[in-house]
């Protein structure tokens, strides 16, 4: 078994791409003391990334990379891991970053990049989760936060949620249900890992008492 992260304080990046709400939770939960976390910088491949101008509201080092003025995903994340090293990141928490990582940042944070997403994985990978939910006619559906490997969603599940889907829900509503519960697993995770409680056996992730 490999023990994800030694007890300790996470030296944290958060990489964005919209809105910023599962990065509120995290840094209010740091700030409040129930997460042993520094968030050390926060990266966004959206210049309009509300997450960009919380951090820079949040005196947190806040850079927009434009994958567009990069000639490939490994150039792009060549760039990106270079400021995670500069700014000391050690873990990175992808906060509705709508990217696929690629093995540039995969080898550099092997088993310390960990994503939300919204539904009970492996149900409904990729974009839209909430949707397919829904028209698929689940009753029951929720959130995963997991660690992240080359596929899409597909890594060691570390925690999930559970939400009823109830029959008079349309997007709005179910998807508002699993972010409440977005925002209390995501800093939950992230003390397990603080408190070094993970250990990865195989694709399970094992919590120690
Ligand atoms: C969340 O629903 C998250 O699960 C998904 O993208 C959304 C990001 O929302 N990966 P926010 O930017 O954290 O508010």
């Amino acid at each position: 078994m490999i023990q994800i992260h030694p007890a300790g304080r996470l030296k944290l990046a958060v990489l964005a791409s919209g809105r910023g709400s599962n990065f509120d939770a995290i840094y209010i939960a740091a700030q409040e003391g129930r997460l042993d976390a520094d968030i050390k910088v926060l990266i966004s491949d959206k210049a309009e990334s509300l997450a960009l101008q919380k951090a820079r509201q949040r005196q947190i080092p806040a850079y927009f990379l434009d994958p567009k003025a990069y000639g490939s995903k490994s150039a792009y994340e060549t760039e990106v891991v270079s400021l995670l090293r500069r700014h000391q990141a050690e873990v990175v928490a992808l906060a509705g970053y709508m990217r696929l990582v690629g093995k540039v940042m995969l080898e550099e944070y092997k088993h310390r990049i960990v994503n939300i997403h919204p539904a009970l994985l492996p149900a409904f990978p990729g974009l839209n989760a909430q949707r397919q939910a829904l028209e698929y006619g689940v009753k029951f559906s929720g959130c995963t936060v997991h660690l992240v490997d080359e596929g899409m969603d597909t890594g060691p599940i570390i925690m999930q949620r559970v939400v009823p889907v109830y029959d008079d829900d349309d997007e709005d509503s179910l998807s508002a249900r699993i972010l409440e519960q977005e925002h209390q697993i995501y800093w939950q995770s992230l003390q397990l890992m603080a408190e070094g409680r993970l250990y990865l056996d195989g694709r399970r992730v094992i919590v120690k008492a």
